[in-house]
Protein backbone atom coordinates (compact mmCIF):
# COMPACT_ATOMS: atom_id res chain seq x y z
CA UNK A 1 0.00 0.00 0.00
CA UNK A 2 1.39 3.68 -0.78
CA UNK A 3 1.58 5.71 2.14
CA UNK A 4 0.70 9.04 1.40
CA UNK A 5 0.34 12.07 3.73
CA UNK A 6 -2.70 11.23 4.87
CA UNK A 7 -1.75 7.38 6.12
CA UNK A 8 0.94 9.29 8.28
CA UNK A 9 -0.94 11.89 9.59
CA UNK A 10 -3.67 9.47 11.00
CA UNK A 11 -0.58 7.47 12.57
CA UNK A 12 0.01 10.77 14.33
CA UNK A 13 -4.04 10.37 15.61
CA UNK A 14 -3.84 7.29 16.18
CA UNK A 15 -0.97 8.17 18.84
CA UNK A 16 1.36 4.58 16.35
CA UNK A 17 5.27 5.56 15.83
CA UNK A 18 6.10 6.62 12.66
CA UNK A 19 9.49 5.26 11.27
CA UNK A 20 11.81 7.34 9.17
CA UNK A 21 14.92 6.14 7.80
CA UNK A 22 17.47 7.98 5.39
CA UNK A 23 18.73 6.23 2.56
CA UNK A 24 20.87 7.45 -0.87
CA UNK A 25 20.70 4.72 -2.95
CA UNK A 26 18.36 1.76 -4.41
CA UNK A 27 18.97 -1.50 -2.47
CA UNK A 28 18.79 0.44 0.62
CA UNK A 29 15.22 1.91 -0.34
CA UNK A 30 14.17 -1.47 -1.49
CA UNK A 31 14.70 -3.25 1.59
CA UNK A 32 13.34 0.03 3.78
CA UNK A 33 10.02 -0.52 1.72
CA UNK A 34 9.98 -4.22 1.90
CA UNK A 35 10.77 -3.97 5.92
CA UNK A 36 7.52 -1.92 6.00
CA UNK A 37 9.44 1.70 6.98
CA UNK A 38 6.76 4.83 6.73
CA UNK A 39 9.30 7.80 5.54
CA UNK A 40 12.30 7.18 3.92
CA UNK A 41 14.35 10.82 3.33
CA UNK A 42 16.87 11.48 0.95
CA UNK A 43 18.70 13.43 3.11
CA UNK A 44 21.88 16.18 2.57
CA UNK A 45 23.83 13.59 5.02
CA UNK A 46 24.36 11.86 1.79
CA UNK A 47 27.24 14.11 1.67
CA UNK A 48 28.89 13.27 5.09
CA UNK A 49 28.02 9.61 4.88
CA UNK A 50 27.98 8.35 1.51
CA UNK A 51 30.13 10.94 -0.92
CA UNK A 52 32.74 11.12 1.54
CA UNK A 53 32.53 14.98 1.90
CA UNK A 54 33.39 17.26 5.11
CA UNK A 55 29.94 19.01 5.13
CA UNK A 56 26.27 19.03 4.78
CA UNK A 57 27.21 21.93 2.67
CA UNK A 58 28.96 20.93 0.10
CA UNK A 59 26.05 18.61 -1.40
CA UNK A 60 24.33 20.23 -4.47
CA UNK A 61 21.34 20.26 -5.86
CA UNK A 62 22.45 17.46 -8.82
CA UNK A 63 23.92 15.48 -6.30
CA UNK A 64 20.34 15.29 -4.52
CA UNK A 65 18.54 14.74 -8.01
CA UNK A 66 20.91 11.52 -9.11
CA UNK A 67 20.34 10.04 -5.17
CA UNK A 68 16.59 10.79 -5.09
CA UNK A 69 16.22 9.19 -8.25
CA UNK A 70 17.79 5.68 -7.26
CA UNK A 71 15.91 5.47 -3.86
CA UNK A 72 12.48 6.44 -5.90
CA UNK A 73 13.55 3.00 -8.09
CA UNK A 74 13.43 0.77 -4.90
CA UNK A 75 10.80 2.49 -2.91
CA UNK A 76 7.29 2.04 -3.34
CA UNK A 77 5.42 2.39 -0.50
CA UNK A 78 7.05 4.31 1.68
CA UNK A 79 6.28 8.38 1.94
CA UNK A 80 9.78 9.71 0.08
CA UNK A 81 11.21 12.91 1.28
CA UNK A 82 14.28 14.89 -0.83
CA UNK A 83 16.49 17.77 1.16
CA UNK A 84 16.71 20.84 -0.21
CA UNK A 85 20.31 21.23 0.15
CA UNK A 86 22.21 24.47 1.53
CA UNK A 87 21.56 27.04 -1.38
CA UNK A 88 18.73 25.59 -2.84
CA UNK A 89 15.66 27.26 -0.83
CA UNK A 90 17.23 30.87 0.49
CA UNK A 91 14.65 32.85 -1.84
CA UNK A 92 10.98 31.41 -2.86
CA UNK A 93 11.78 31.43 -6.46
CA UNK A 94 15.00 28.72 -6.17
CA UNK A 95 12.83 26.96 -3.23
CA UNK A 96 10.19 26.24 -5.91
CA UNK A 97 12.43 25.26 -8.77
CA UNK A 98 14.22 22.87 -7.12
CA UNK A 99 11.58 21.51 -5.30
CA UNK A 100 10.22 21.08 -8.53
CA UNK A 101 13.42 19.27 -9.72
CA UNK A 102 13.04 17.04 -6.68
CA UNK A 103 9.70 16.15 -7.37
CA UNK A 104 10.19 15.14 -10.99
CA UNK A 105 12.86 12.47 -10.10
CA UNK A 106 10.17 11.36 -7.47
CA UNK A 107 9.92 13.22 -4.14
CA UNK A 108 6.45 13.09 -2.41
CA UNK A 109 7.61 16.07 -0.40
CA UNK A 110 10.67 18.37 0.03
CA UNK A 111 12.42 18.75 3.09
CA UNK A 112 13.83 22.87 4.35
CA UNK A 113 15.72 23.60 6.95
CA UNK A 114 15.26 26.61 8.99
CA UNK A 115 12.85 27.95 11.59
CA UNK A 116 10.35 30.62 11.41
CA UNK A 117 12.51 32.92 8.73
CA UNK A 118 11.11 30.10 6.88
CA UNK A 119 7.93 30.31 6.70
CA UNK A 120 7.00 32.67 3.44
CA UNK A 121 9.02 30.07 1.36
CA UNK A 122 7.44 27.12 2.61
CA UNK A 123 4.07 29.27 2.41
CA UNK A 124 4.72 29.84 -1.62
CA UNK A 125 5.66 26.07 -1.53
CA UNK A 126 2.72 24.71 -0.45
CA UNK A 127 0.33 27.56 -2.63
CA UNK A 128 2.03 25.83 -5.76
CA UNK A 129 1.44 21.66 -5.44
CA UNK A 130 4.47 20.89 -3.09
CA UNK A 131 4.25 18.78 0.57
CA UNK A 132 6.96 20.46 2.62
CA UNK A 133 8.60 18.97 5.77
CA UNK A 134 10.36 21.70 7.67
CA UNK A 135 12.89 21.11 10.11
CA UNK A 136 14.35 22.94 13.05
CA UNK A 137 16.31 22.68 16.19
CA UNK A 138 19.72 21.42 15.14
CA UNK A 139 20.20 22.69 11.09
CA UNK A 140 23.30 21.62 9.82
CA UNK A 141 22.92 23.65 6.59
CA UNK A 142 22.88 26.63 9.27
CA UNK A 143 24.29 26.18 12.23
CA UNK A 144 28.24 25.43 12.70
CA UNK A 145 28.22 22.86 15.22
CA UNK A 146 26.21 20.07 16.53
CA UNK A 147 24.50 21.23 20.00
CA UNK A 148 20.63 20.98 21.51
CA UNK A 149 18.52 23.98 20.62
CA UNK A 150 16.10 24.86 23.48
CA UNK A 151 17.62 24.45 26.51
CA UNK A 152 16.81 28.12 27.84
CA UNK A 153 13.96 29.87 27.41
CA UNK A 154 14.35 32.37 24.92
CA UNK A 155 15.45 29.53 22.55
CA UNK A 156 12.65 27.22 23.75
CA UNK A 157 9.88 29.82 22.83
CA UNK A 158 11.51 30.70 19.45
CA UNK A 159 11.39 26.39 18.87
CA UNK A 160 7.61 26.37 20.13
CA UNK A 161 6.66 29.61 18.11
CA UNK A 162 8.92 28.35 14.86
CA UNK A 163 7.04 25.19 14.85
CA UNK A 164 3.65 26.72 14.60
CA UNK A 165 4.51 29.41 12.43
CA UNK A 166 5.42 26.81 9.73
CA UNK A 167 2.89 24.85 10.56
CA UNK A 168 0.57 27.71 10.30
CA UNK A 169 2.49 28.59 6.65
CA UNK A 170 1.33 25.15 5.35
CA UNK A 171 4.13 22.64 6.57
CA UNK A 172 3.07 18.93 6.65
CA UNK A 173 5.78 17.19 8.87
CA UNK A 174 8.43 18.65 10.87
CA UNK A 175 11.60 17.51 11.98
CA UNK A 176 13.10 18.30 15.64
CA UNK A 177 16.80 17.61 15.94
CA UNK A 178 17.84 18.00 19.04
CA UNK A 179 15.55 19.36 20.75
CA UNK A 180 15.18 18.55 24.64
CA UNK A 181 12.97 15.79 25.45
CA UNK A 182 10.49 17.80 27.36
CA UNK A 183 9.91 20.66 24.40
CA UNK A 184 9.63 18.43 21.16
CA UNK A 185 6.97 16.42 23.46
CA UNK A 186 5.44 19.90 23.75
CA UNK A 187 5.99 21.10 20.16
CA UNK A 188 3.99 17.46 19.42
CA UNK A 189 1.50 17.92 21.59
CA UNK A 190 0.94 21.85 20.07
CA UNK A 191 1.05 21.14 16.33
CA UNK A 192 -1.68 19.10 14.33
CA UNK A 193 0.89 17.89 11.85
CA UNK A 194 3.09 14.66 12.88
CA UNK A 195 6.67 15.54 14.30
CA UNK A 196 9.82 13.38 13.68
CA UNK A 197 12.68 13.60 16.35
CA UNK A 198 16.48 12.93 16.17
CA UNK A 199 18.06 13.40 19.16
CA UNK A 200 15.08 14.68 20.59
CA UNK A 201 13.28 12.22 22.98
CA UNK A 202 10.39 9.48 22.57
CA UNK A 203 8.04 12.00 22.76
CA UNK A 204 7.90 13.09 19.20
CA UNK A 205 5.31 11.67 16.78
CA UNK A 206 8.02 9.30 14.70
CA UNK A 207 11.52 8.78 14.52
CA UNK A 208 14.15 9.13 12.11
CA UNK A 209 18.14 7.95 12.20
CA UNK A 210 20.69 7.98 9.57
CA UNK A 211 20.98 4.84 7.87
CA UNK A 212 24.85 4.67 8.47
CA UNK A 213 24.43 5.15 12.23
CA UNK A 214 21.36 2.51 12.03
CA UNK A 215 23.68 0.12 10.86
CA UNK A 216 26.98 0.59 12.10
CA UNK A 217 28.47 1.93 9.30
CA UNK A 218 29.81 4.91 10.57
CA UNK A 219 32.69 4.66 12.90
CA UNK A 220 31.13 7.33 15.22
CA UNK A 221 28.58 6.75 17.71
CA UNK A 222 26.55 9.43 18.46
CA UNK A 223 24.36 9.85 21.92
CA UNK A 224 20.94 9.35 20.08
CA UNK A 225 21.99 6.60 18.14
CA UNK A 226 21.21 3.49 18.50
CA UNK A 227 23.11 0.68 16.50
CA UNK A 228 20.69 -1.83 15.34
CA UNK A 229 23.20 -3.77 13.29
CA UNK A 230 27.64 -3.53 12.72
CA UNK A 231 27.74 -3.73 9.37
CA UNK A 232 31.19 -2.24 8.86
CA UNK A 233 32.81 -5.19 10.79
CA UNK A 234 30.49 -7.60 8.21
CA UNK A 235 31.78 -5.61 5.52
CA UNK A 236 35.62 -5.65 6.68
CA UNK A 237 35.32 -9.23 7.43
CA UNK A 238 33.80 -10.25 3.98
CA UNK A 239 36.43 -8.10 2.00
CA UNK A 240 39.26 -9.82 4.56
CA UNK A 241 37.59 -13.41 3.79
CA UNK A 242 37.21 -12.85 -0.25
CA UNK A 243 41.21 -11.72 -0.28
CA UNK A 244 41.98 -14.39 1.36
CA UNK A 245 40.33 -17.12 -0.67
CA UNK A 246 41.47 -15.06 -4.30
CA UNK A 247 44.99 -14.81 -3.18
CA UNK A 248 44.90 -18.70 -1.96
CA UNK A 249 42.86 -19.69 -5.35
CA UNK A 250 40.56 -20.81 -3.78
CA UNK A 251 37.84 -18.17 -5.41
CA UNK A 252 36.81 -19.15 -7.69
CA UNK A 253 36.73 -22.76 -7.66
O1 LIG B 1 19.94 14.92 6.08
C1 LIG B 1 19.50 14.24 7.02
O2 LIG B 1 19.85 13.06 7.18
C2 LIG B 1 18.55 14.84 7.93
C3 LIG B 1 18.11 14.04 9.11
C4 LIG B 1 19.17 14.04 10.16
C5 LIG B 1 16.82 14.49 9.64
O3 LIG B 1 18.18 15.96 7.75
Amino acid sequence: MKKDLKYITEKKLADFPITMITAYDFPSGQAMDEAGIDCVLVGDSVGTNYLGLSNEREVTIADMLHHTSAVRRGVRNAFLIADLPFGCADTVESALANSRFLIEKGADCVKIEGWSEKAEIVNNLVNNGCVVCAHIGYNPQIHNKPAVFGKDKDQAEDLLNSASVLAEAGASLIVLEKVPAELAEKISNNLKIPTIGIGSGNGCDGQVLVINDLLGLSPKLFKHVRRFANLRQTMLEAFKEYKRAVENREFPA
